[in-house]
């Protein structure tokens, strides 16, 4: 699986997504990237396809979660989307990752990678013990649902760039990180807490980092990607 940067454009309409990818037009690499909920409920499925059609590889963040025959169908409507990579939440089950994987299978026997979220960085150890009644470490957790993803037949997981080779440890060297957190070494966290910079998370072997901020909050976005496609591919 090849390493690359995917700048996440949690921007809420198709005027400012688009007035930001206007700028990679030209010469140079085209990001792949990530369109969330924000964007994808404000515009729909014709986001997707413009974006596509522009040259993007895309990831579409949209987490399924519900009984696998809905996950089932809604994947096979995104796979139609022609998007690069797509995800779903591993508390699904195993059983709904598996009905995931054929609904996004396309006749030719081709699909877009699919991940897992684990359990998602907002959920402490303390809300999940309480609230969701798991009486496990966290930390455990994440790595007992990243092996359900593995044994379901899923690419990867998302995950911090510091369980990136732990991951890696428990499911294989091919299973896919998809690491989000990166800020670069002089630049601003933000409201991340647990940061890597794209030198350290091609280090800790993490397969793709998703950057957002760095990038398009950065007063010239161009220079600010192609700075982490040479820290963290080059
Ligand atoms: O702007 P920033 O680089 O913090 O954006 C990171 C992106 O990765 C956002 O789209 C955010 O929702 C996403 N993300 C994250 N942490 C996770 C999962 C996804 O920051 N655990």
């Amino acid at each position: 699986m090849g390493k690359d940067v995917i700048v996440a454009c949690d921007f809420s309409s198709k005027a400012d997504v688009m007035n930001f990818l206007d700028k990679f037009n030209g010469e140079g690499r085209k990001p792949f990237v990530k369109i969330g909920m924000e964007l994808f409920y404000a515009e729909g499925p014709q986001i997707v396809k413009e974006i596509k059609e522009r040259g993007h590889k895309i990831f579409l963040d949209l987490k399924l979660h519900d009984i696998p025959n809905t996950v089932k169908k809604s994947m096979a409507v995104l796979s139609g989307l022609d998007v690069d990579m797509t995800n779903l939440h591993a508390s699904g089950t195993i059983a709904m990752m598996e009905a995931a994987l054929e609904g996004l299978t396309r006749p030719d026997g081709s699909r877009p990678i699919l991940i897992a979220v684990t359990q998602l960085t907002s959920t402490s150890q303390e809300r999940m013990t309480n609230d969701l009644l798991i009486n496990e470490p966290i930390d455990k957790v994440v790595m007992h649902y990243a092996h359900n993803a593995k044994l379901a037949g899923l690419d990867g997981v998302v995950c911090s760039p510091l369980e990136a080779g732990k991951v890696h440890e428990t499911c294989g060297n091919d299973f896919v990180t998809v690491t989000p957190g990166v800020r670069f070494a002089d630049g601003d966290i933000g409201d991340q807490v647990r940061v890597m910079t794209p030198a350290e998370a091609k280090k800790i072997g993490s397969d793709y980092i998703v950057v957002g901020r760095p990038i398009t909050a950065a007063a010239d976005p161009v220079a600010a990607y192609n700075r982490c496609v040479a820290e963290f591919v080059d």
